[in-house]
Protein backbone atom coordinates (compact mmCIF):
# COMPACT_ATOMS: atom_id res chain seq x y z
CA UNK A 1 0.00 0.00 0.00
CA UNK A 2 1.47 3.41 -0.98
CA UNK A 3 1.68 6.05 1.61
CA UNK A 4 -1.08 8.14 -0.40
CA UNK A 5 -3.51 4.89 -0.45
CA UNK A 6 -2.68 3.97 3.12
CA UNK A 7 -4.08 7.96 4.32
CA UNK A 8 -6.90 7.82 1.97
CA UNK A 9 -7.85 4.62 3.94
CA UNK A 10 -7.65 6.76 7.04
CA UNK A 11 -10.20 9.33 6.53
CA UNK A 12 -12.45 9.80 9.11
CA UNK A 13 -16.37 8.88 8.21
CA UNK A 14 -19.66 9.91 10.10
CA UNK A 15 -21.51 6.72 10.26
CA UNK A 16 -23.98 7.57 12.92
CA UNK A 17 -26.06 10.85 14.53
CA UNK A 18 -27.71 11.22 17.20
CA UNK A 19 -29.43 14.39 19.86
CA UNK A 20 -30.95 15.04 23.13
CA UNK A 21 -32.65 18.32 24.21
CA UNK A 22 -34.22 18.68 27.60
CA UNK A 23 -38.01 18.35 27.88
CA UNK A 24 -38.52 21.81 29.42
CA UNK A 25 -39.52 24.57 26.62
CA UNK A 26 -39.43 27.95 27.11
CA UNK A 27 -41.48 30.01 25.16
CA UNK A 28 -40.91 33.83 24.23
CA UNK A 29 -43.99 34.71 26.07
CA UNK A 30 -42.51 33.34 29.21
CA UNK A 31 -39.51 35.81 28.85
CA UNK A 32 -41.65 39.11 27.86
CA UNK A 33 -43.38 38.23 31.78
CA UNK A 34 -39.93 38.99 33.10
CA UNK A 35 -38.07 41.40 30.55
CA UNK A 36 -38.09 44.35 28.76
CA UNK A 37 -38.47 42.26 25.67
CA UNK A 38 -41.16 41.41 23.00
CA UNK A 39 -41.93 38.06 21.18
CA UNK A 40 -42.10 39.99 17.89
CA UNK A 41 -38.41 41.66 18.76
CA UNK A 42 -37.13 38.34 19.17
CA UNK A 43 -38.25 36.81 16.43
CA UNK A 44 -37.75 39.44 14.17
CA UNK A 45 -33.92 40.23 14.97
CA UNK A 46 -33.19 36.46 15.85
CA UNK A 47 -35.82 34.05 14.57
CA UNK A 48 -35.99 31.91 17.40
CA UNK A 49 -39.67 31.09 18.86
CA UNK A 50 -38.58 28.80 21.87
CA UNK A 51 -35.34 27.08 23.84
CA UNK A 52 -35.08 24.11 25.65
CA UNK A 53 -33.63 24.49 28.84
CA UNK A 54 -32.25 22.00 31.59
CA UNK A 55 -33.28 22.26 35.22
CA UNK A 56 -30.64 21.15 37.65
CA UNK A 57 -30.99 17.38 37.35
CA UNK A 58 -29.72 17.73 33.96
CA UNK A 59 -26.31 18.01 33.54
CA UNK A 60 -23.86 18.65 30.37
CA UNK A 61 -23.30 15.14 31.46
CA UNK A 62 -26.43 13.58 30.94
CA UNK A 63 -27.27 15.41 27.86
CA UNK A 64 -23.84 14.21 25.87
CA UNK A 65 -24.66 10.72 27.02
CA UNK A 66 -27.93 10.90 26.05
CA UNK A 67 -26.98 11.89 22.27
CA UNK A 68 -23.93 10.09 22.03
CA UNK A 69 -26.55 6.66 22.90
CA UNK A 70 -28.68 7.82 20.14
CA UNK A 71 -25.77 8.29 17.89
CA UNK A 72 -24.68 4.72 18.91
CA UNK A 73 -28.15 3.12 18.44
CA UNK A 74 -29.05 4.25 15.31
CA UNK A 75 -25.73 4.28 13.36
CA UNK A 76 -24.04 1.34 11.84
CA UNK A 77 -22.84 -0.75 14.91
CA UNK A 78 -19.37 -0.09 16.07
CA UNK A 79 -17.12 -0.19 18.91
CA UNK A 80 -16.04 2.83 19.81
CA UNK A 81 -12.33 3.39 20.47
CA UNK A 82 -12.24 7.25 21.85
CA UNK A 83 -14.61 9.74 22.96
CA UNK A 84 -14.27 13.72 22.24
CA UNK A 85 -16.62 16.13 23.89
CA UNK A 86 -17.06 20.12 22.89
CA UNK A 87 -18.23 22.45 25.51
CA UNK A 88 -17.97 25.59 26.98
CA UNK A 89 -19.75 24.78 29.69
CA UNK A 90 -18.59 21.22 31.66
CA UNK A 91 -20.37 20.64 34.70
CA UNK A 92 -17.18 21.23 37.11
CA UNK A 93 -13.90 22.53 35.72
CA UNK A 94 -11.94 19.15 36.53
CA UNK A 95 -12.26 16.41 35.85
CA UNK A 96 -13.29 16.65 32.46
CA UNK A 97 -16.61 15.32 31.19
CA UNK A 98 -15.54 12.77 28.44
CA UNK A 99 -14.74 10.32 30.99
CA UNK A 100 -17.75 10.07 32.38
CA UNK A 101 -19.49 9.97 28.85
CA UNK A 102 -17.26 7.25 27.89
CA UNK A 103 -18.39 5.63 31.43
CA UNK A 104 -22.05 6.06 31.43
CA UNK A 105 -21.80 4.20 27.87
CA UNK A 106 -19.67 1.27 29.00
CA UNK A 107 -16.76 2.35 27.11
CA UNK A 108 -14.49 2.91 30.22
CA UNK A 109 -10.73 2.37 29.66
CA UNK A 110 -10.50 4.64 26.07
CA UNK A 111 -9.30 7.69 25.65
CA UNK A 112 -11.63 10.44 26.45
CA UNK A 113 -10.98 14.11 26.66
CA UNK A 114 -13.01 17.88 26.27
CA UNK A 115 -12.31 20.94 24.27
CA UNK A 116 -13.50 24.02 24.70
CA UNK A 117 -13.81 26.79 21.35
CA UNK A 118 -17.01 28.13 21.72
CA UNK A 119 -19.54 27.71 19.47
CA UNK A 120 -16.60 26.18 16.69
CA UNK A 121 -16.12 23.88 19.50
CA UNK A 122 -17.92 20.85 17.21
CA UNK A 123 -15.93 21.27 14.21
CA UNK A 124 -12.32 21.78 16.10
CA UNK A 125 -13.89 18.01 17.30
CA UNK A 126 -14.53 16.68 14.45
CA UNK A 127 -10.80 17.66 13.09
CA UNK A 128 -9.03 16.13 16.27
CA UNK A 129 -10.94 13.35 15.73
CA UNK A 130 -10.04 12.72 12.25
CA UNK A 131 -6.33 13.32 13.56
CA UNK A 132 -6.89 10.63 16.35
CA UNK A 133 -8.27 8.40 13.39
CA UNK A 134 -5.26 9.57 11.00
CA UNK A 135 -3.13 8.64 13.44
CA UNK A 136 -4.04 4.88 13.94
CA UNK A 137 -4.63 6.18 17.53
CA UNK A 138 -8.49 4.85 17.66
CA UNK A 139 -10.79 3.62 14.27
CA UNK A 140 -13.65 4.65 15.78
CA UNK A 141 -14.44 8.07 17.86
CA UNK A 142 -17.61 8.77 19.34
CA UNK A 143 -17.61 13.56 18.57
CA UNK A 144 -20.04 15.50 21.04
CA UNK A 145 -21.09 19.11 21.11
CA UNK A 146 -22.89 19.66 24.56
CA UNK A 147 -23.77 22.72 26.20
CA UNK A 148 -26.43 24.66 29.20
CA UNK A 149 -25.71 28.40 27.72
CA UNK A 150 -29.40 29.40 28.77
CA UNK A 151 -27.85 29.86 32.09
CA UNK A 152 -25.03 31.46 31.47
CA UNK A 153 -26.47 35.01 30.44
CA UNK A 154 -27.25 37.46 33.48
CA UNK A 155 -31.22 36.81 34.06
CA UNK A 156 -32.15 40.51 33.79
CA UNK A 157 -29.88 40.85 30.46
CA UNK A 158 -32.67 41.27 27.34
CA UNK A 159 -30.01 41.29 24.83
CA UNK A 160 -28.46 37.54 25.69
CA UNK A 161 -31.50 35.73 27.46
CA UNK A 162 -33.49 34.76 24.58
CA UNK A 163 -30.98 33.85 22.30
CA UNK A 164 -29.75 31.00 24.17
CA UNK A 165 -30.73 27.11 25.16
CA UNK A 166 -29.48 23.82 26.14
CA UNK A 167 -28.95 20.43 24.48
CA UNK A 168 -26.49 18.05 22.89
CA UNK A 169 -25.71 16.95 19.47
CA UNK A 170 -23.08 13.27 18.38
CA UNK A 171 -21.88 11.77 15.62
CA UNK A 172 -19.70 8.79 15.55
CA UNK A 173 -16.84 8.81 12.93
CA UNK A 174 -15.08 5.43 11.69
CA UNK A 175 -12.16 4.52 10.19
CA UNK A 176 -13.20 4.52 6.09
CA UNK A 177 -11.89 5.68 2.66
CA UNK A 178 -11.58 9.76 1.14
CA UNK A 179 -13.96 8.40 -1.76
CA UNK A 180 -16.32 7.26 0.26
CA UNK A 181 -19.82 9.09 1.94
CA UNK A 182 -19.98 10.09 4.60
CA UNK A 183 -16.04 11.05 4.52
CA UNK A 184 -15.18 14.19 6.04
CA UNK A 185 -13.23 16.69 3.99
CA UNK A 186 -10.27 18.98 4.82
CA UNK A 187 -11.45 20.97 7.85
CA UNK A 188 -10.83 24.91 8.04
CA UNK A 189 -10.55 25.74 11.28
CA UNK A 190 -9.04 29.64 12.71
CA UNK A 191 -9.11 32.16 15.94
CA UNK A 192 -8.53 35.47 16.58
CA UNK A 193 -8.03 36.50 20.35
CA UNK A 194 -7.88 40.27 19.53
CA UNK A 195 -12.02 39.76 19.97
CA UNK A 196 -12.03 37.87 23.34
CA UNK A 197 -14.26 40.45 24.89
CA UNK A 198 -16.86 40.27 22.41
CA UNK A 199 -18.30 36.94 23.31
CA UNK A 200 -17.02 36.25 27.09
CA UNK A 201 -18.31 34.37 30.57
CA UNK A 202 -16.78 33.59 33.55
CA UNK A 203 -19.72 32.31 36.20
CA UNK A 204 -23.21 31.74 35.18
CA UNK A 205 -24.66 34.75 35.50
CA UNK A 206 -21.63 36.97 33.57
CA UNK A 207 -22.14 36.24 30.11
CA UNK A 208 -21.35 39.29 28.39
CA UNK A 209 -21.50 40.21 24.36
CA UNK A 210 -21.32 42.79 22.16
CA UNK A 211 -24.07 41.28 19.88
CA UNK A 212 -23.83 43.71 16.68
CA UNK A 213 -19.56 43.20 16.75
CA UNK A 214 -20.18 39.44 16.85
CA UNK A 215 -22.94 39.34 13.84
CA UNK A 216 -20.86 41.13 11.12
CA UNK A 217 -17.79 38.63 12.86
CA UNK A 218 -20.30 35.69 12.63
CA UNK A 219 -21.19 36.63 8.90
CA UNK A 220 -17.65 37.20 7.63
CA UNK A 221 -16.00 34.41 9.08
CA UNK A 222 -18.44 31.88 8.20
CA UNK A 223 -18.43 33.11 4.71
CA UNK A 224 -15.08 33.00 4.34
CA UNK A 225 -14.33 29.48 6.42
CA UNK A 226 -17.07 28.50 4.19
CA UNK A 227 -15.24 29.15 0.84
CA UNK A 228 -12.23 27.98 1.67
CA UNK A 229 -13.69 24.96 2.65
CA UNK A 230 -15.29 24.02 -0.26
CA UNK A 231 -12.05 24.82 -2.37
CA UNK A 232 -10.11 22.77 -0.16
CA UNK A 233 -12.86 19.57 -1.24
CA UNK A 234 -12.72 20.18 -4.66
CA UNK A 235 -15.94 21.99 -4.56
CA UNK A 236 -17.36 25.34 -6.08
CA UNK A 237 -19.67 26.78 -3.82
CA UNK A 238 -22.23 25.98 -6.10
CA UNK A 239 -21.99 22.18 -5.73
CA UNK A 240 -23.59 22.25 -1.90
CA UNK A 241 -26.59 21.06 -1.48
CA UNK A 242 -26.93 21.22 2.27
CA UNK A 243 -25.46 24.36 4.13
CA UNK A 244 -25.34 23.30 8.24
CA UNK A 245 -24.38 26.78 9.41
CA UNK A 246 -23.74 26.84 13.22
CA UNK A 247 -27.76 28.36 14.78
CA UNK A 248 -27.13 31.62 16.54
CA UNK A 249 -29.69 33.85 14.89
CA UNK A 250 -31.44 32.98 11.47
CA UNK A 251 -30.20 36.67 10.28
CA UNK A 252 -26.70 35.74 10.69
CA UNK A 253 -27.27 32.37 8.76
CA UNK A 254 -29.13 33.88 6.04
CA UNK A 255 -26.88 36.31 5.48
CA UNK A 256 -24.19 33.61 4.77
CA UNK A 257 -25.86 31.72 2.61
CA UNK A 258 -26.74 34.50 0.52
CA UNK A 259 -22.75 35.54 0.41
CA UNK A 260 -21.82 32.33 -0.85
CA UNK A 261 -25.26 32.39 -3.29
CA UNK A 262 -26.44 29.22 -1.83
CA UNK A 263 -30.39 29.14 -1.95
CA UNK A 264 -32.15 29.15 0.87
CA UNK A 265 -33.79 26.05 0.22
CA UNK A 266 -30.46 24.78 0.58
CA UNK A 267 -29.96 25.45 4.03
CA UNK A 268 -31.19 23.89 6.84
CA UNK A 269 -31.95 25.64 10.24
CA UNK A 270 -33.48 24.85 13.82
CA UNK A 271 -32.59 27.98 15.72
CA UNK A 272 -36.20 29.28 15.92
CA UNK A 273 -36.99 25.69 17.88
CA UNK A 274 -34.24 25.51 19.97
CA UNK A 275 -32.07 28.83 19.83
CA UNK A 276 -28.36 28.70 19.96
CA UNK A 277 -27.07 25.71 21.90
CA UNK A 278 -23.12 26.45 21.25
CA UNK A 279 -20.87 23.58 20.39
CA UNK A 280 -24.63 21.39 20.26
CA UNK A 281 -26.09 23.64 17.31
CA UNK A 282 -24.49 21.60 14.70
CA UNK A 283 -24.76 18.04 15.40
CA UNK A 284 -28.21 18.45 16.84
CA UNK A 285 -29.06 19.93 13.34
CA UNK A 286 -27.48 17.30 11.83
CA UNK A 287 -29.22 14.66 13.37
CA UNK A 288 -32.36 16.07 13.55
CA UNK A 289 -32.03 16.88 9.83
CA UNK A 290 -31.25 13.50 8.90
CA UNK A 291 -33.88 11.80 10.38
CA UNK A 292 -36.62 13.41 8.78
CA UNK A 293 -34.87 12.97 5.84
CA UNK A 294 -34.52 17.34 4.82
CA UNK A 295 -30.80 15.61 4.93
CA UNK A 296 -30.21 12.66 2.83
CA UNK A 297 -27.99 10.44 1.43
CA UNK A 298 -26.09 12.20 -1.39
CA UNK A 299 -25.91 15.29 -0.30
CA UNK A 300 -23.13 17.75 -0.78
CA UNK A 301 -22.93 19.10 2.50
CA UNK A 302 -21.33 21.96 4.20
CA UNK A 303 -20.90 22.56 7.98
CA UNK A 304 -19.81 26.25 9.09
CA UNK A 305 -19.37 27.88 12.58
CA UNK A 306 -18.44 30.68 14.67
CA UNK A 307 -17.86 31.57 18.39
CA UNK A 308 -16.34 32.91 21.14
CA UNK A 309 -12.33 33.39 21.03
CA UNK A 310 -13.09 34.27 18.74
CA UNK A 311 -13.06 30.87 16.78
CA UNK A 312 -14.06 29.80 13.29
CA UNK A 313 -14.44 26.73 10.89
CA UNK A 314 -16.13 24.62 8.42
CA UNK A 315 -15.82 21.40 6.68
CA UNK A 316 -17.34 19.58 4.19
CA UNK A 317 -19.08 15.86 3.90
CA UNK A 318 -21.55 13.77 1.77
CA UNK A 319 -24.16 13.03 3.36
CA UNK A 320 -23.91 8.98 3.86
CA UNK A 321 -27.21 6.68 3.99
CA UNK A 322 -27.37 6.14 8.23
CA UNK A 323 -30.59 4.36 7.91
CA UNK A 324 -31.86 6.76 10.71
CA UNK A 325 -35.49 5.73 12.15
CA UNK A 326 -36.24 7.65 15.35
CA UNK A 327 -36.18 11.74 15.46
CA UNK A 328 -34.14 13.13 18.23
CA UNK A 329 -36.03 14.10 21.49
CA UNK A 330 -37.73 16.70 21.17
CA UNK A 331 -35.93 18.10 18.34
CA UNK A 332 -37.88 21.12 16.02
CA UNK A 333 -37.25 22.30 12.67
CA UNK A 334 -37.80 25.59 11.01
CA UNK A 335 -37.37 24.35 7.39
N1 LIG B 1 -35.92 43.15 23.22
C1 LIG B 1 -36.09 44.44 22.86
N2 LIG B 1 -35.08 45.26 22.57
C2 LIG B 1 -33.85 44.76 22.64
C3 LIG B 1 -33.58 43.43 23.02
C4 LIG B 1 -34.68 42.62 23.32
N3 LIG B 1 -34.55 41.32 23.67
N4 LIG B 1 -32.25 43.23 22.99
C5 LIG B 1 -31.70 44.39 22.61
N5 LIG B 1 -32.65 45.31 22.41
C6 LIG B 1 -32.50 46.70 22.01
C7 LIG B 1 -31.16 47.27 22.31
O1 LIG B 1 -31.08 47.68 23.65
C8 LIG B 1 -31.08 48.43 21.34
O2 LIG B 1 -31.79 49.50 21.89
P1 LIG B 1 -31.28 51.01 21.65
O3 LIG B 1 -31.31 51.22 20.16
O4 LIG B 1 -32.29 51.80 22.40
O5 LIG B 1 -29.91 51.07 22.24
C9 LIG B 1 -31.85 47.92 20.13
O6 LIG B 1 -32.63 46.79 20.60
C10 LIG B 1 -30.98 47.48 18.98
O7 LIG B 1 -29.93 46.70 19.51
P2 LIG B 1 -28.90 45.99 18.57
O8 LIG B 1 -27.88 45.29 19.40
O9 LIG B 1 -28.41 46.96 17.52
O10 LIG B 1 -29.87 44.96 17.85
P3 LIG B 1 -29.51 43.89 16.77
O11 LIG B 1 -30.43 44.00 15.63
O12 LIG B 1 -28.02 43.87 16.49
O13 LIG B 1 -29.85 42.54 17.52
C11 LIG B 1 -28.76 40.73 18.66
C12 LIG B 1 -29.21 42.17 18.73
C13 LIG B 1 -28.07 40.36 19.97
C14 LIG B 1 -29.97 39.85 18.45
C15 LIG B 1 -27.81 40.58 17.45
O14 LIG B 1 -26.80 41.57 17.52
C16 LIG B 1 -27.16 39.24 17.42
O15 LIG B 1 -27.81 38.25 17.22
N6 LIG B 1 -25.84 39.19 17.55
C17 LIG B 1 -25.13 37.95 17.53
C18 LIG B 1 -25.26 37.28 18.86
C19 LIG B 1 -24.82 35.85 18.77
O16 LIG B 1 -25.30 35.12 17.98
N7 LIG B 1 -23.86 35.45 19.64
C20 LIG B 1 -23.38 34.16 19.70
C21 LIG B 1 -22.48 33.91 18.53
S1 LIG B 1 -21.90 32.28 18.56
Amino acid sequence: MTAASKAAARAAVVCGAGAALPPHIIMNAELTARLDTTDEWIRSRTGITQRHVAGVDLSTTDLAARAAAQALADGQPVTVEAVVVATTTPDRCCPATAPAVATRLGLTGVPAYDLAAGCTGFLYALATAAGLIATDTARTVLVIGADRLATLPDPEDRTSVPLFGDGAGAVVLRRGSTDEAGALGPVVLGSDGTGADLIQASLPGTLHMDGADVFRHAVDRMSTASRQAATAAGWDVTDIDRLIPHQANSRITSFVARQLGVPDDHQLGNVGDVGNTGAASIPLLLARSAADGRLGPGHRTLLTAFGAGLTWGATTLTWPDLSLTRLPEGAGHDR
